[in-house]
């Protein structure tokens, strides 16, 4: 079932929206040459604590930490581990809060130190991305517009879609309906309604979309371990377009 979010639902998912956020906001000094994913796991989860929510992955369908931080080839739900971070590395953070209830959802990709120009195209074309998708959202728009534009953005860039995963609904679950695909075609999917609440998140690899699972039963990492990269905002639909709950103008 897909929801439709009250004002007063909202109001809790621009919170957890926020705090997402911010959250990625006091990570990013740490993001360093030396600093250990584990590392950054537990500021993570020092600083959503202290704003009153908790994350959402700790724990979800058993996941041992409270981020996913997905290095170089990893395209998501990297375990933090005792793993360094490198100078010229690239790391994917998703971060997942829940407040009141109300979970919001965002992963953004980073550059440690100096990375090489292949890695910097990755970061920039899947970003633009995730915005070229965003700008297609409105209530009355098929969802598959949206999964269409990120698709067709992507294959314009050589980058390949990874099509595995894929964004969801979001609310007082962390996944709802609808899925939020990264490729499609324009004539699929359900009719996008005002209030609406849906985590849009492009993966996208320099090499093969082909991906695979570690044995961990989490990692997943590209076919050719060519770099991936991820990006992600919640948003809600609105009459005239959308608004981003986990970006920085969510601050009136
Ligand atoms: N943002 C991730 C997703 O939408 C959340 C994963 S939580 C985890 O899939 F626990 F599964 F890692
Ligand atoms: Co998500």
């Amino acid at each position: 079932m897909i929801t439709i979010k009250s004002d007063y639902e909202l109001s809790l998912m621009k919170e957890a929206g926020r705090i997402v956020y911010d959250t990625h906001q006091y990570l990013k000094p740490y993001i360093k040459a030396g600093i250990t994913t584990e590392e950054l796991d537990k500021l993570a989860y020092d600083y959503i604590i202290s704003r009153g929510a908790t994350p959402s992955c700790l724990g979800y369908e058993g996941f041992p930490k409270s981020i996913c931080t997905s290095v170089n080839e990893v395209v998501v739900h990297g375990i933090p581990s005792k793993q360094k971070l490198k100078n010229g590395d690239i790391i994917a953070i998703d971060i997942c809060a829940c407040y009141k209830g109300y979970h919001g959802d965002s992963a953004w990709s980073y550059a440690v130190g100096d990375i090489s120009k292949e890695k910097e195209y990755l970061l920039e074309h899947t970003e633009k991305a995730l915005y070229e998708g965003l700008s297609k959202i409105k209530a009355g728009v098929k969802l598959g517009v949206v999964s269409h534009a990120i698709e067709e953005y992507a294959k314009k860039h050589k980058l390949g879609v990874v099509r595995e995963l894929v964004g969801h609904g979001i609310g007082n679950q962390l996944h709802e309906e609808p899925d939020v695909p990264n490729y499609g075609s324009e004539d699929e999917g359900v009719v996008l309604k005002e209030g609406m609440t849906i985590a849009v998140e492009p993966m996208l690899n320099l090499g093969t979309r082909k991906v695979y699972l570690l044995d961990d039963d989490w990692t997943i990492v590209t076919g050719d371990n060519k770099p991936s990269a991820h990006f992600e905002h919640t948003v809600v639909v609105t009459r005239d377009g959308y608004k981003i709950l986990t970006g920085d103008d969510n601050y009136e």
